[in-house]
């Protein structure tokens, strides 16, 4: 039986001031049985880990490097994210893709890299709206999962999370239904299954994409839907606790 999991991705929102105020509201969460993680924005992960230190919350960074060190101007490391205790780091976020220009092959390196120095990634794939339209959905599931398997193998895969995100849901209140959401979840498992039937049955995918309090339970009751991705619902206690409770 695999763990419920909501982590809630910040993007780049926050304060000092916000970010103690919400961590404080997510602390006073009761009757939640999911494993909760918050990824807040890099310069606010020591604030966050202070905060969270003694708390069954994790926390984990939104990006990393795929270098180990040096002259990367900008750039954070995964031994940095570790120094910092964080357990995750979100890599191949929509976002880095589109905005940034993050291929495949650097998803890969960064998943690599991570894994490498102790980190648990969350691997995000998902397709674009015309993607979906044209019917090519698996198909750009497959690739991008693929590149990192091709890298990692399936125990690299293993010792990660998979949160599928279609892209055409994120941020826009437009929500895959659940038996969408399942069915490209259940596609993700048998690819690994195809590699490892243990590590297949063990590997949480989460789903991201517009998940709020009053959608979670449903999609979280999809077979192979282990918990969520939270953008815009994670900067809000009450919104994420809410997300947290249906798992
Ligand atoms: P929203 O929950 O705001 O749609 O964002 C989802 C997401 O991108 C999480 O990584």
């Amino acid at each position: 039986m695999r763990q419920i999991f909501v982590a809630g991705n910040w993007k780049m929102n926050g304060s000092l001031e916000a970010n103690q105020q919400l961590i404080n509201g997510i602390k006073a969460g009761r009757g939640i049985n999911a494993e909760m993680a918050i990824c807040p924005p890099a310069i606010y992960i020591p604030q966050i880990a202070d905060l969270l230190t003694g708390s069954d919350i994790s926390w984990g960074g939104q990006d990393v490097c795929e270098q180990v060190s040096g002259a990367y101007t900008g750039q954070i490391s995964a031994a940095m994210l570790l120094e910092m205790k964080c357990k995750y780091v979100i890599v191949g976020h929509s976002e880095r893709r589109t905005l940034n220009g993050e291929s495949d092959e650097l998803v890969a390196e960064k998943y690599s890299t991570a894994l490498a120095a102790g980190l648990k990634p969350i691997l995000c794939i998902g397709e674009l709206l015309e993607e979906r339209e044209s019917g090519d959905t698996e198909a750009v599931v497959a690739r991008q999962l693929n590149a990192v398997l091709d890298k990692v193998g399936i125990e690299g895969i293993g010792a990660g999370v998979i949160a599928y995100e279609p892209v055409w849901a994120i941020g826009t209140g437009k929500t895959a239904s659940p038996q969408q959401a399942q069915d490209v979840h259940a596609f993700i498992r048998q690819i690994l299954t195809e590699k490892d039937g243990n590590v297949a049955e063990k590997v949480q995918i989460l789903y991201g994409g517009s998940v709020k309090p009053d959608n979670a339970a449903e999609l979280f009751a999809m077979t192979d839907i282990d918990g969520g991705l939270i953008g815009g619902a994670s900067l809000d206690a009450d919104s994420f606790l809410g997300i947290c409770q249906a798992g």
